[in-house]
């Protein structure tokens, strides 16, 4: 099976806003070829997550992929997981914000509220059910992520314009760093 480099859907697509399905088989040729895209595409991005509806498919699977790249360069080396139905609790409240960014809004970085400390449950692209506790950089990839499939977007975290600024700038501020 071949994967396609798709193209990927920007904000302003209603796609980005609706809910994405459960998946009933991870193995069917359907979903197997869903997850084959996204790897493609998410390969062929400077990206360290995807999830299916920014590819145009409402369907419950995101990739988490942290790794350093020109759009991230301090971020954890991790194997790209594919994550199908996936859902998290946090296992502390406490929340930090940190700069996001998203290949569906380029070219705009902010800061997002995100949980600290959670345990992601997932069902990997063999079927088997996994649990896995991520801190800080990945729990902050795969919330974002989990996001997209409830149709929400980072920019609705935002807690204030003041803390969305310009791709551009961003860089400058990991220059001076
Ligand atoms: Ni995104």
């Amino acid at each position: 099976m071949t994967g396609h480099i798709c193209e990927i859907a920007q904000l302003g697509a209603p796609v980005l806003r609706e809910l994405s399905e459960p998946v009933e088989q991870v193995s069917s040729p359907e979903i197997r070829q869903i997850i084959h895209d996204m790897i493609n595409t998410l390969t062929s991005t400077q990206g360290v997550g995807l999830a299916a509806p920014q590819i145009s498919q409402l369907k419950q699977i995101i990739i988490v992929g942290s790794r350093p790249t020109a759009r991230y360069p301090h971020a954890p080396l991790m194997t790209p997981t594919v994550m199908v139905n996936p859902g998290f609790e946090p296992l502390s409240d406490v929340k930090e914000k940190d700069w996001e960014g998203c290949l569906s809004i380029p070219g705009i970085r902010a800061l997002v509220p995100r949980y600290k400390i959670i345990k992601a449950i997932f069902t990997d692209r063999y079927g088997n059910r996994v649990e896995q506790i991520y801190e800080d950089f990945i729990a902050r990839v795969f919330q974002h992520e989990a996001d997209h499939l409830d149709g929400k977007v980072y920019l609705d975290r935002v807690e204030t314009s003041l803390d969305i600024i310009s791709e551009s700038e961003y860089f400058k501020l990991f220059a001076q760093s």
